[in-house]
């Protein structure tokens, strides 16, 4: 390969080379067997493109909305934890590169830099809050304050981690922080995820999370944050078009169809299958967002014409910023726009709204 990276393969390979193996194996890794895993990438091979030909597309209008803020492009950057460990700037290194690429990103609870340092390094760069319900109801209130007093733009809320997804390298590696590193939006060690603290033999992340997140999560709690926050709230990890419908009636103001890269249960549906149910389920009640294996610009506009309103990526951010930090996460969105700006003229697409189910067929082969 030459040095140039032109796909998002090629960035994941140079991340393997740059990362030390426990941190590439955590940022990599699925639950388990790692079958959604696969199947996430893979299942975007199932549906075929139908272009529509001679319909002047030498302009292409890519620009949307997502919760009112307007974006360059409908690719989203996902919340990764612990972006520190992959480069020296992290998540201030991903918001800049968001900020010039017009897009959002979306912050971990676990970032390895501040709600308020992320928000300072890029004041005008639109920002969500993801949110990781904790036992200590008073510090997730305080977390959701601070993204609000910070300016960020919704809550996303992480719905599918009650415990941690089994990552078998995770174990094998007994997975910390390095020493230098804490999960910055806490301050006692404990929920700082310090490596001063004992782990055992296992995940040290599967331990922190049996120790403080909330387990007994219910609906009840998405009304309860409803009542607490003015901010836009969005349910990430929805699979079934039933809990898409319950989020509803709790007032949610979006459903991030997530299966949280393939890192918690494993068996569950690829996201671009489990999307096209939702999206009739919510029938434009919401705005419908979905994450995982998007790799590529024709898997984006697949996940747009089966009724995505954006996506977001995860990994290829990771592997953008273990390759070159803040520019390197830049290369990856740049990379993923060119190549759904492509997607869309091929298929005869002019602008988003353009989009609909009818440029897309399922069929059986999957070429991967
Ligand atoms: C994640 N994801 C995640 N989700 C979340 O709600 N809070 C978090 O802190 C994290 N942390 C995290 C770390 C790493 C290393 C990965 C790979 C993923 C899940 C993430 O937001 C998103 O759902 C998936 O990454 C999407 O899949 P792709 O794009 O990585 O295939």
């Amino acid at each position: 390969m030459s040095d140039r990276p032109v796909c998002v393969a090629d960035f994941e390979l140079l991340a393997k080379r740059a990362l030390p193996k426990s941190v590439f194996d955590y940022y990599f890794s699925g639950a388990d067997e790692q079958e959604t895993l696969s199947d996430n990438e893979a299942a975007f091979s199932r549906w075929r493109f139908y272009p529509r030909v001679l319909r002047d597309v030498s302009k292409v209008d890519m620009t949307t909305t997502v919760l009112g803020q307007p974006l360059s492009m409908p690719i989203c950057v996902a919340p990764t934890a612990m972006q520190r460990m992959a480069h020296p700037d992290g998540e201030v290194a991903t918001i800049r590169a968001c900020g010039t690429a017009g897009t959002g990103m979306m912050l971990s609870s676990w970032a390895t830099s501040t709600i308020e340092e992320v928000a300072e390094a890029a004041p005008d760069t639109v920002r969500w809050m993801q949110l990781y319900i904790y036992k200590d109801r008073a510090l997730t209130q305080q977390l959701v304050r601070r993204a609000e007093n910070a300016g960020y733009k919704g809550i996303f809320v992480t719905v599918d981690t009650p415990y941690l997804g089994k990552r078998r390298n995770d174990v094998r590696n007994r997975f910390k922080l390095p020493p230098h590193l804490r999960m910055s939006n806490f301050t006692s060690p404990d929920l700082a995820f310090s490596s001063e603290e004992g782990y055992g033999e296992d995940s040290g992340l599967a331990v922190y999370v049996a120790q403080a997140i909330d387990p007994t999560l219910k609906w009840e709690d998405i009304a309860w944050l409803k009542k607490i926050t003015k901010l836009p709230v969005v349910v990430k990890g929805v699979l079934r078009a039933e809990d898409a419908v319950e989020a509803l009636k709790y007032g949610v103001d979006g459903i991030l169809v997530s299966n949280h890269g393939g890192r918690q249960l494993d068996g569950v549906p690829p996201t671009i299958d489990a999307l096209p149910e939702i999206v009739e389920a919510v029938g434009g009640r919401a705005e419908v967002f979905m994450d995982g294996g998007i790799r590529t610009g024709t898997d984006v506009l697949k996940a747009l014409a089966l009724g995505a309103k954006a996506v977001f990526v995860g990994r290829p951010a990771l592997w953008g910023l273990a390759y070159g930090g803040r520019e390197g996460v830049g290369e990856v969105l740049q990379l993923l726009r060119e190549e759904l700006h492509l997607a869309l003229a091929l298929t005869g697409c002019r602008s988003l709204k353009e989009v609909d189910k009818s440029i897309l067929r399922r069929c059986d082969l999957i070429s991967k």
